[in-house]
């Protein structure tokens, strides 16, 4: 089994180009079922979770396949409207296909994505939107398995703005005749990647980007570019490695909007972070000061994603800093490793108190989740000594290499076998 080696101390340097979103191509990636032709998907990061969301097309009978930093799709093909436990397992957000597979086959079935590392994670939303559509839905033995002989515009409206219901009735809604408005829909900049996507097969999509979406199904063109939005939270990742490590680092290839909760934060801590274009420069003398409460909240408001690596950033900060977390119920198992580093770090339900400003000394921590595993990489950038970080095929899911990245950067850090 792999692990990230890191020895902390060295401070972080130089530029880096930010990846692709994961959260944007894995609905696109779904959403090419609705294209009768050839997609390119530009942009795409490099990760586990996209080669899982390619082996589903491939084995629903696309020809998809990447080229470079390109995927490919041809969905002309398709030949069944099933996604097997084993490919399901391996990316819980392929319960996304199901909007697309609805729309594009009438048929879908899936093996029930069921918890997960952040604590249950229920599709409730996701069916309900389907069945207003006109979907029937059925989960038995671990599988929903969803009929739609027709699919007819509604109202669909979400107790909570979630953010895969919302793809999902996007998706279900370009298959359906008439008009589909979602209400309480997410607003996350990778919704607005979806419609702009949508909207280049044709479809009439209006609204991302609010807390209300139309959706008028039309029909499709062939031959689709798309680029794919940078992603924020990587970018975020980098902004809080450099911002506790120290140094001064330029991301090329961001959208400063989509990191702004973040830069207010890391102002807040004593970086100097300037804007240009697409370009974010921060600088830290690595001595950061307690920012005010940081708590999670749906778009615009600061993402959960981000909680992790900027609770590793919060460790460095002479003082105390709480965090709120709203998302999901349980999102700080990354606390109990920092602990193991020597991270001040009491926990009560929703509430993560952090005091920070202590010295942290290398040791073996374990990865438990995605952002969580990336925010230890950052506790080990300044760390003393090493620490080896295990579980790494989680920080794989999201992150396109992260060790040549921060290895680019400056930081001692490899991948050992
Ligand atoms: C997406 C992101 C994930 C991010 C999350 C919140 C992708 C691939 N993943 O996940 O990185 O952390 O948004 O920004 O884009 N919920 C229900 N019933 C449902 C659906 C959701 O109760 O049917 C609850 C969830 O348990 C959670 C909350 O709603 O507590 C938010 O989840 P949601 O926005 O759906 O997150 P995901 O789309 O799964």
């Amino acid at each position: 089994m792999s692990v990230i080696q890191v020895v902390g101390g060295r401070p972080l340097n130089g530029s880096l180009r930010i990846q692709g979103a994961k959260n944007s191509v894995l609905p696109i990636l779904a959403a090419t079922l609705l294209v009768k032709g050839e997609t390119v998907i530009t942009n795409c990061p490099n990760l586990s979770d996209v080669d899982a969301a390619i082996a589903i097309l491939n084995h629903i009978g696309c020809k998809a396949g990447r080229e470079g930093e390109s995927v490919i799709v041809d969905s002309r093909t398709v030949t069944r409207a099933d996604v097997p436990h084993e490919l399901m397992s391996e990316m819980r957000s392929s319960v996304i296909f199901m909007g697309a597979m609805l729309a594009r086959m009438g048929e879908a079935k899936l093996s029930l994505p069921g918890g997960c590392e952040l604590g249950p994670r229920p599709v409730d939303m996701h069916m309900s939107a389907l069945r207003a559509l006109g979907a029937e839905i059925e989960e038995t033995g671990g599988n929903i398995v969803g009929i739609a002989k027709k699919l007819t515009g509604c109202n669909v409206n979400f107790r909570f703005p979630s953010v895969g219901a919302t793809e999902n009735a996007m998706l279900a809604a370009c298959g359906a005749d008439g008009v589909t408005v979602i209400t309480n829909a997410a607003r996350e900049p990778e919704i607005c990647d979806l419609a702009d996507f949508l909207r280049k097969l044709g479809m009439d999509v209006q609204g991302e980007g609010t807390p209300t979406i139309m959706v008028r199904g039309r029909p499709q063109s062939a031959h689709i570019i798309h680029r794919i939005i940078p992603d924020r939270i990587v970018a975020a990742t980098y902004l809080a490695a450099a911002a506790a490590a120290g140094g001064e680092v330029e991301l090329i290839g961001v959208n400063p909007e989509h990191v702004m909760s973040a830069i207010e934060i890391f102002r807040e801590m004593g970086c100097h972070i300037t804007e240009s274009g697409d370009r974010l420069t921060v600088k830290s003398s690595g001595s950061l000061k307690p920012a005010k409460a940081i708590e999670t909240q749906p778009y615009p408001g600061f993402p959960t994603d981000m909680q992790p690596p900027i609770m590793a950033a919060a460790l460095k900060c002479a003082g105390t800093t709480v965090f709120v977390e709203n998302i999901f119920e349980n999102r700080y198992r990354h606390a109990e490793e920092m602990r193991r580093l020597g991270a001040d770090i009491k926990i009560e339900g929703r509430v993560a108190i952090v005091t920070g400003g202590k010295k942290l000394a290398g040791a073996p921590v374990k990865a438990t989740d995605l952002r969580g595993g990336a925010a230890l990489v950052v506790a080990a950038l300044w760390a003393e000594g090493i620490t080896e970080v295990s579980g790494i095929a989680y920080i794989d899911r999201g992150y396109d290499n992260i060790t040549g990245s921060l290895g680019k950067l400056g930081a001692s850090i490899e991948r050992v076998l």
